[in-house]
């Protein structure tokens, strides 16, 4: 037999008992799903990669029905009670391996799979991020937003094009140091010249790698391998983040400075000084570093994109801006500068509606919210899923199903949340749900809201490109017109 005939005579059988395995033998054998993905995770890895995963998969939620097989050993739900059972049985269902690839120098709040860290860790930052804390931190974003006008009014007095989603970036990136780090990033003075830290492409990198977590240790070496550009770009990337100096020279000087500034990085620091967390594990230098750094990965790029995605909904909906417009005059600014307090802005019924409408459309941290199923095995939605199985929800699927968020799905309609029977609050998981959702939540409205109204009660604006779609969004170019 020659060497070709043998291959594929091997090839053959390989792949029928492959199939033999995933089709009729494998215990998610009976979940209907993409041929492809039963056999690899390269799957979802190529739709991440081309920036289509949770439109595909909303796609085969609506051919395959409510559960979906994405993973040889994935099953995707989409139901309000699925999100339930995954996202909300506190430990009995752990984060998966996935988010190893978002963990730093150590394993942070955002990326642990151990649950006791997990729960340490949380209640001892957990009150930096309490509304009232938010509210004492709100001056470091009032003096943020004060630069980030002086830059956009010189813009509008010189008729000059701005690239918003870029300066919003800058003033979440500025406001993120200032929290975390106790220093702002210096972005809304430095302009496009500044260096923007390469979160995105730090993220990317994360979410890719976790659909094949056992590549994350081998990932440095397996790019050097690949003549990829993009992946290089996210590996060069990720370099420069991990590059510690900065990080340990905020955390230092912060560490001698006596004013007792109402930061996150404060709570931190009062366990570096204990030496140990509340269980008595110990508490170095480099934890607080991890913390820091997760805090501006896991709030920075999700907290520009939601604010940037939302305008650009707002700004195709003039009735939206009208009547966010109206609410604003209603209110009075913090000295006359167009900065509003958060706490008026939480009042306003429309503005709040809007935004819970652009966090539905566009959830932006849409990667699937992976978990573990418990090792005795778990009904999920009406199925049991054995133990061991990776189980999911995505926020994009779960807020493109009509049972739960109505009709008209695909339209930004800021009044479907003013209808009295409306469902969709207890399903709104842009920041996930449960004892692992997000703990930023509070700081990121506060973010977006003054952002949005600043804009809309200070300018008037025209869109340049106003055809370009919101998936399309590589920049956002605006002109204002003070008013
Ligand atoms: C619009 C902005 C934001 C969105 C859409 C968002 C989204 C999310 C989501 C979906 C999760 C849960 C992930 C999961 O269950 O797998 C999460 C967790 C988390 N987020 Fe956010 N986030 C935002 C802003 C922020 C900010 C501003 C910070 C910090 C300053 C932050 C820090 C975290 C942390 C530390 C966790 C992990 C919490 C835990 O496991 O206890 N996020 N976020």
């Amino acid at each position: 037999m020659s060497i070709i005939l043998r291959i594929a005579v091997w090839g053959a059988g390989i792949w029928f008992l492959l199939f033999l395995w995933n089709h009729i033998i494998h215990p998610l054998a009976k979940f209907p799903g993409p041929r492809i993905a039963s056999f690899t995770n390269l799957w979802k890895v190529y739709h991440i990669w081309r920036g289509d995963l949770e439109k595909v998969l909303l796609h085969r939620h609506e051919q395959h029905g409510d559960v979906v097989r994405v993973g040889p050993n994935h099953l995707d739900f989409n139901s309000s009670s699925a999100v339930t059972t995954i996202l909300g049985s506190g430990r009995l269902f752990q984060k998966s391996a996935f988010y190893d690839a978002f963990n730093a120098l150590r394993p942070n709040l955002f990326g642990t799979r151990d649950e006791d860290i997990h729960s340490t860790r949380r209640r001892a930052v957990a009150k930096s991020f309490s509304a009232q804390a938010v509210s004492k931190m709100e001056k470091y974003m009032d003096e943020c937003m004060v630069k980030f006008v002086a830059r956009l009014d010189r813009a509008a007095v010189h008729g000059e094009i701005i690239d918003i989603k870029l300066w919003i970036s800058f003033f979440v990136m500025d406001v993120l140091g200032e929290l975390a780090f106790a220093r702002s990033f210096e972005l809304l003075d430095a302009g496009p010249e500044g260096s923007m830290p390469p979160l995105k492409e730090h993220v990317l990198l994360a979410t890719i790698s976790g659909q094949v977590p056992w590549i994350i240790p081998h990932i440095n070496q397996i790019a050097a391998l690949l003549p990829f550009g993009p992946l290089r770009k996210m590996m060069t990337g990720r370099k420069v983040l991990r590059e510690p100096q900065r990080a340990v020279d905020c955390v230092n000087a912060r560490r001698y400075d006596c004013s007792q500034r109402p930061d996150l990085l404060g709570r931190l620091l009062g366990q570096l000084e204990a030496g140990h967390d509340s269980s008595g594990r110990c508490f170095d230098i480099v934890d607080v570093q991890t913390e820091a750094f997760g805090f501006i990965v896991a709030g920075s790029h999700t907290t520009a994109a939601s604010t940037t995605l939302l305008l650009w909904h707002m700004l195709h909906h003039p009735e939206t801006v009208r009547r966010v417009g109206e609410e604003i005059q209603s209110l009075t600014s913090v000295d006359g500068n167009a900065v509003y307090p958060f706490e008026a802005l939480k009042r306003l019924k429309y503005l709040q509606a809007a935004i819970s409408e652009g966090f539905r459309v566009n959830p932006v941290f849409i990667a699937p919210l992976m978990r573990v199923v418990p090792s005795h095995g778990h009904d999920i939605a009406g199925a049991f899923v054995p133990g061991g199985t990776e189980v999911s929800v995505c926020n994009h699927v779960v807020h493109h199903n009509g049972d739960i968020f109505g009709s008209d799905l695909h339209k930004f309609m800021p009044e479907r949340w003013f209808d009295a029977e409306f469902s969709g609050a207890a399903n709104l998981i842009t920041f996930g749900a449960g004892h692992r959702a997000c703990i930023g939540r509070n700081i990121a409205m506060a973010e977006i809201s003054k952002l949005i109204a600043t804009l809309l009660s200070r300018y008037d604006i025209e869109s340049v490109d106003k055809d370009r779609l919101e998936q399309d969004i590589e920049t956002l170019e605006l002109t204002l017109l003070l008013r």
